[in-house]
């Protein structure tokens, strides 16, 4: 019996459908070659939120639609999430993801870049063979383009100390936001509805996305390891800084600036002493509130979806991210 994150018990109209996309995906894993096949199906079922495949599910049921395509769909969404994932860790080099050891550091990088390159091709040989409009695949492409931009963005802005949260934004929005953007987009959009309505549905994506990766970064200077399930506090020793530590800066600069001088090389107990600093003075109370922003700004965007169960449950998923401590 395939296991879905613990998260969905709390949603039982969804596990069904979520517990297909994990399936599917994993019947489409068939590669020639054993260590690939046995790393891609070790990481998808390594207990994922499943967060991108879930709200394309949840924006599809405003209409009567094939749920089989759907289920299809939020499958490639997760696919192309899964791919980026297996990438970043070989780009960050990091050692853990969900709890066990990355791709990369079990089988080698060769293997990881294998392994994402291999979950893109599958990824559109799902779209292909479900979408029934073009502009779905189109869209993919440009959420994937976007991916890229957002990762380049923050390759180039880092160790610069003069990064300002606006940089910090224009970043999460390529890297995180939209994706998210395109599983609504599409869980509307292949589900009958109009444009305009899938247009909306994106939007909310966005903001969804936004606060999300915010989220995250606030995670990074506020849990352990062990919590989180991949490290912490690895993201300012490799010059990416993110909205805790920029915002910290903008409230008390002299407090943080010595800290970003070399921060290839700060020890641990320097990172540690950091991290105390970005609490102390303010930065991730003013990371919650920026994400708190995003997310208003979503849910105002679902209270004017028309009623049904799937805008209760959308509400009720979108302020609980808010809350997430993993
Ligand atoms: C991790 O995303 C990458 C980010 C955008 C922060 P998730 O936290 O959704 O990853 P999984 O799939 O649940 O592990
Ligand atoms: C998240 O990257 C976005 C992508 C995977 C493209 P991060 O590097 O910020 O996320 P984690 O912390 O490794 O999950
Ligand atoms: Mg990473
Ligand atoms: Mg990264």
């Amino acid at each position: 019996m395939t296991k879905i994150n613990a998260l969905w018990q709390q949603y039982p109209t969804l596990k069904p459908e979520l517990t297909a996309v994990l399936e599917l995906m994993e019947k489409h894993i068939k590669t020639s070659d054993r260590a690939v096949n046995d790393a891609i199906l070790t990481m998808i079922h390594s207990g994922g939120k499943l967060l991108r495949p879930a709200y394309c599910l949840l924006f599809s049921q405003f209409k009567e639609t094939d749920r089989r395509k759907i289920i299809a769909l939020a499958a490639a969404v997760e696919t192309l999430h899964t791919a980026t994932l297996i990438h970043d860790d070989v780009i960050d080099r990091s050692r853990l993801r969900r709890n066990q050891p990355t791709i990369q550091s079990t089988f080698g990088q060769d293997v990881a870049v294998y392994a994402g390159d291999y979950l893109f091709v599958v990824c559109f040989q799902m779209l292909s063979q479900y979408a029934s409009d073009l502009r779905s695949i189109q869209q993919n492409a440009k959420g994937m383009q976007h991916i890229l931009d957002g990762e380049l963005h923050q390759r180039q802005m880092r160790y610069n100390t003069n990064m300002t949260i606006d940089d910090y934004l224009v970043q999460i929005d390529g890297k995180t936001a939209q994706l998210f953007a395109l599983a609504c987009f599409i869980g509307a959009f292949e589900s009958q509805n109009t444009l305009r309505f899938a247009r909306h549905c994106e939007q909310i994506g966005s903001q969804i996305g936004m606060a999300f990766q915010i989220m995250d970064d606030i995670l990074d200077y506020t849990q352990s390891e062990v919590g989180l399930g991949k490290p912490v506090l690895e993201d300012v020793r490799q010059g990416v800084f993110s909205a805790p530590l920029l915002l910290a800066k903008q409230q008390d600069a002299a407090a943080i600036a010595p800290y970003l001088q070399d921060s290839k090389t700060l020890t641990d107990a320097q990172l540690v002493a950091l991290r105390d600093t970005v609490q102390a003075v303010g930065g991730v109370t003013a990371a919650e509130e920026l994400a708190a922003q995003y997310t208003a700004k979503a849910l105002a965007g679902l209270n004017r979806l028309p009623e049904h169960p799937a805008k209760t449950i959308l509400l009720r998923l979108t302020k609980q991210l808010l809350a997430r401590k993993r």
